[in-house]
Parts: structure tokens; sequence; C-alpha cells
């Protein structure tokens, strides 16, 4: 497989995902403001690139120096069960673990509320290493949202000592 994960900005490349993924992503207003997300630089956005075709993108935003939360992850239903998620996540959680960051959250629809493209998507964070952490009705729309958070390693950026 010749992906690389890059880091890159491309709000036509997330709308182009976001469109092809209704079932995560029917809302056009929501679409709208991952796309904006995508080009504001409060947001760190990494690119799943194959021979020039964008098929994954990961957004990140730092809520404090120990804390980050993956604000948007998407990957081409051509492209799905390749491991490019696991690609984009281990991205994302190196280059925050080497700048000090020790845990990664992310927000996705709770198990409470039965929709089984979600379920694929609670599925895929428990693989890539998030434990689910609260549920909370009505946090960011009217049914529940689950929180899962990741832990993140401490990278060494000097040699260890033999
Ligand atoms: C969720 C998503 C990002 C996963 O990307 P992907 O490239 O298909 O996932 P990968 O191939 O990297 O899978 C990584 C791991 O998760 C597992 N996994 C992925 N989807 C799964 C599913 N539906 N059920 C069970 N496990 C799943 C894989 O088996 C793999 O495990 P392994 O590495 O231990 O073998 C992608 O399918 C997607 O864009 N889904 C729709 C959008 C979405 O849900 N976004 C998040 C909204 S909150």
């Amino acid at each position: 497989m010749s992906i690389q994960v890059l880091q890159g900005r491309s709000g036509a490349d997330v709308r182009r995902l976001l469109d092809a993924l209704p079932d995560w992503f029917g809302d056009p207003a929501a679409i709208d403001n991952y796309v904006s997300a995508a080009d504001d630089l409060q947001y760190e956005s990494s690119l799943a690139v194959d021979d020039g075709l964008v098929l994954g993108v990961a957004l990140t935003r730092r809520h404090f120096p120990e804390a980050a939360e993956l604000h948007l992850i998407a990957v081409h239903p051509d492209a799905r069960g390749r491991g490019i998620g696991r690609r984009l996540v281990d991205a994302v959680a190196f280059v925050l673990a080497a700048d000090g960051c020790t845990l990664l959250s992310v927000h996705t629809v709770g198990p409470s509320f039965h929709h089984e493209p979600y379920a694929q998507t609670r599925a895929f964070y428990r693989h890539v290493g998030f434990t689910p952490l609260e549920e909370h009705v009505g946090l960011e729309w009217p049914g529940p949202t689950l929180i899962l958070v990741r832990p993140l390693r401490s990278v060494r950026t000097e040699a260890p000592l033999q």
C-alpha cells in the first residue's frame, strides 16, 4: 500500500469525503462546519493520500497542552477497511505525544441510540485504542454523545540511555 499520511489542509477534500458518507454526515450544515474547521488554524489536519488522491482525513484540536480532541475522522467508503483510519489515528497520536500531549478524546453518537453505522464507528474507536468514558444526552445534539479517550504514550525524542 502506497498510502502516506501527511500534514495538510483541504476543505474541498473534506467535503468530498463527507458527501460520500451520508449515513454519518447527512446534515449539510454539519458538513459546512467540518469544511470550515479544515481551514481553521485552531485545528491540525492530517490527510491520507494515495497517488495524489486524498482517501482520508483527521482533524484534531488541542484544547489544553495535555489534551486534544479528534474532531473529525473520515475515510472514503471505497477505501474502508484497509488500515487508513488506524494510520490516521496513530499518526495524530504520535505527533501529539511528541509535543507533550497525554490524552486524545473523541465524541461520537452513544450506544443508547441504536444506529448501525455509528455502532461500526464505536467498534473502530475501540480497535484503535479508545476507551469509552462517559455518555451524555443533549451535549451536541438531542440524542446521546459518547466520549472516548486514548492515553498517549510519551515519545522519546532523544536516544535512549545504553
Ligand atoms: C471509522 C473509519 C474512520 C475507519 O476507517 P478504516 O480505514 O475503515 O478503518 P481501519 O481499516 O483502519 O480499521 C482499523 C481497525 O478498526 C477495526 N474496524 C474498523 N471498522 C470496524 C467495524 N465496523 N467493526 C469492527 N471493527 C472495525 C478494523 O478491524 C481494524 O482493526 P485491526 O487494526 O485491529 O485489525 C471509517 O470507516 C469511516 O470513515 N467511517 C465513517 C465515518 C465515521 O464513522 N467517522 C467518525 C464519526 S464520529
